[in-house]
């Protein structure tokens, strides 16, 4: 049932072109407009959104901050990101105008189930994204999005991840096209990006021999640090939770930007850090900006492992490694540059002898709050 593969997290990583594509499936009319089929708000309702909060856990939790990027600017409507368990009890400001989006693979997540919950008694409409069909969440919405990911055995989420990405694009487009923030071609035009990201993501994991390598010869380290920017920045979270999950080292993610704001000074020889680059052709220069942070932390020694996009000619001066991701959307390049990190993980956890797929003190779905 592994397919041939070594571990279902191996098998996962390689369902995920299929993932993010299925869960695109049948979403557009004969004209072209995005229809959601399982969202059954009435529609003069989510007009009047003013404003979204993402409650989630973990990896789930990552794809709402890659959401928050995309929805805000793509509906101009404000959007949170709350971790389930701190949103539950700190008296949240929801009302009727509030969306709450539930992002969970499993459907069964108590913490997010008891957001779901709080968030309903105060009024608020609740759709939730969801990988696991006939679980609590679902039913427990006033409407889901289904991720079409399939069924996701190994502990460590890795397909749901680009799945819940995916939907989450998918609900922003929508909320584009309802309200009017968007022309129609423009929604297509994106519409054309998303579901060209799959063939992209196939390019990645074929490119993952280079890491799986890299990763081998790195299976003693004991502190890795991430970094990324922008959509980079939860990418560099998560990249640093599959580490720790994994290969049960310690790592972290920071926001880019936040370097010189402390983090620097855990920069020392030899130590290694994985950057995220935005696109070249981003605006609002943060490209140039990622290119000078990968400057500094070389000067101190660092050893640099580089997310780049093809052609990106620039940083390959400042880079120890670089992996190269096909060039994406500044907004949907997660789907792409989180897939080495995955792999990164996987591969270092097994050259440390550790099983990927049941990685010790984690359970799949975390029932209790
Ligand atoms: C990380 C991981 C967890 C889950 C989290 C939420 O690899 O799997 O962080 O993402 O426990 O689980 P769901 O999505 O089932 O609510």
């Amino acid at each position: 049932e592994k397919g041939g593969f070594d571990s279902f997290m191996d098998k996962e990583i390689h369902d995920q072109p299929h993932a993010v594509a299925d869960t695109l499936l049948g979403r557009t009319d004969a004209a072209g407009r995005l229809v959601l089929d399982d969202l059954r708000i009435d529609e003069s309702v989510l007009r009047a959104v003013n404003k979204i909060i993402v409650v989630a856990c973990g990896t789930a939790a990552y794809s709402g901050h890659v959401a928050k990027y995309a929805i805000e600017h793509w509906c101009r409507i404000p959007v949170e990101v709350e971790l389930a368990h701190e949103f539950r009890y700190r008296d949240p400001i929801v009302d009727e105008r509030t969306l709450v989006v539930a992002v969970t693979q499993s459907g069964e997540t108590m913490d997010t189930l008891m957001a779901v919950r709080h968030a309903r008694e105060q009024g608020a409409k609740v759709v939730s994204i969801v990988n696991t069909h006939g679980s609590t969440i679902p039913r427990e919405s006033d409407a889901v999005l289904y991720t079409h990911a399939g069924p996701e055995i190994a502990v460590a989420s890795t397909k749901a991840f680009l799945a819940q990405i995916t939907a989450a694009y998918l609900l922003g487009l929508y909320l584009a096209q309802l309200r009017g923030n968007k022309f129609p071609d423009e929604i297509a035009a994106l519409l054309d990006d998303l579901r060209d990201m799959p063939r992209k993501i196939q390019t990645v994991i074929e490119r993952g021999e280079y890491v799986r390598a890299t990763a081998r010869s790195m299976s003693s380290s004991d502190k890795v640090l991430f970094l990324g920017r922008h959509v980079g920045f939860p990418v560099a979270l998560e990249g640093a939770l599959k580490l720790k999950e994994l290969a049960y080292i310690h790592a972290e993610g920071f926001a880019a930007g936040e370097l010189k704001h402390g983090p620097i000074a855990l920069i020392d020889e030899g130590q290694p850090v994985f950057v995220v680059v935005p696109s070249p052709r981003g605006r609002d220069s943060l490209h140039s900006k990622v290119v000078s942070n990968i400057q500094e932390i070389r000067a101190r020694g660092a050893r640099t492992l580089v997310i780049a996009e093809d052609g990106d000619d620039e940083v390959r001066d400042y880079a120890d490694e670089v992996f190269w991701i096909p060039k994406a959307p500044t907004l949907l390049q997660p789907l792409l540059a989180v897939v080495p990190l995955q792999i990164f993980a996987m591969a270092l956890a097994t050259a440390k002898g550790l099983d990927v797929d049941q990685p010790r003190n984690l359970a799949k779905s975390v029932t209790v709050e």
